[in-house]
């Protein structure tokens, strides 16, 4: 069952405190809901799934390090990998009415691996991609590493080709930064990718945005301006 995280006040007293470590909670394994998604940590059990999810080149050329083909080892070998306490990894679920929540793909925090900075990841299956559930699932990962974590900058890395990646990482805020090289397992090369941050004011600023209220104009507003 997923826990509740908190509601405006919650969030204003979080990010009133912003950089506080003292606040960060363990990821261990939590279960993050959003509207339509569920993300839980992957088990044993959800291998052949992920491995059917991920063994696809359009998947995998768009990721400096997911191998090609995706084997079931694969799968096994990334569920039983352990997460940095401060990390995060899901196995992103897609609520269903009639079963338990259907896996569609990964949603990751993670920052080994030389990385200077918490490094958001995400992929999904083909057959999900363009319904906004990528976008929904970012928002989920970003939220609990700020509100939750305590961490006050994320990275996000994506090839330079990869037009669906940067659009979902700029929706969800992200700034480009810098352009350099990273090695991709799939073309087993070095390629151009573009790295983001997202820092935690900028975010904070964004959840902050209120709604806009439209109204006509007041002519007690105008008084004495028309001399
Ligand atoms: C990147 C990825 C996760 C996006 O998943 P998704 O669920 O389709 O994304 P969303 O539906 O939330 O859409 C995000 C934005 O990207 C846009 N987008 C999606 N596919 C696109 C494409 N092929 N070309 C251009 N824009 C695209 C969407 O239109 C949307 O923008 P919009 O709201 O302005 O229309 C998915 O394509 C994927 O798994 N790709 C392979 C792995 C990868 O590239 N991961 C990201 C790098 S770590």
């Amino acid at each position: 069952m997923a826990q509740d995280l908190g509601g405006r006040d919650e969030f204003e007293s979080i990010v009133g405190e912003a950089g506080d470590r003292s606040l960060a909670r363990p990821f261990h394994g939590l279960v993050l809901e959003t509207r339509r998604l569920v993300l839980r940590a992957p088990m044993p059990a959800d291998a052949p799934a992920v491995a059917e999810l991920a063994d696809s080149a359009k998947v995998a050329q768009n990721l400096v390090g997911m191998p090609h083909p995706y084997r079931l080892k694969d799968a096994l070998d990334w569920i039983e990998e352990a997460a940095p306490d401060d990390g995060q990894k899901h196995l992103v679920c897609l609520k269903s009415p009639a079963s338990a929540p259907v896996p569609i793909g990964a949603a990751t925090l993670d920052y080994r691996r030389g990385a200077k900075l918490p490094t958001l990841g995400c992929w999904l299956g083909e057959a999900w991609w363009g319904r906004e559930y990528a976008t929904e699932a970012a928002h989920a990962v970003i939220d609990f590493a700020f509100l939750h974590q305590g961490h006050d900058k994320l990275s996000f890395t994506c090839r330079v080709t990869n037009t669906a990646g940067r659009r979902l990482i700029e929706k969800c805020g992200f700034q480009m930064v810098a352009q350099e090289l990273g090695h991709s397992t799939f073309f087993n090369a070095v390629v151009p990718v573009d790295r983001f941050q997202l820092d935690r004011r900028t975010w904070a600023s964004l959840r902050r945005w209120e709604p806009l209220r439209l109204g006509s104009l007041d002519r007690s507003a105008l008084a004495g301006l028309d001399e």
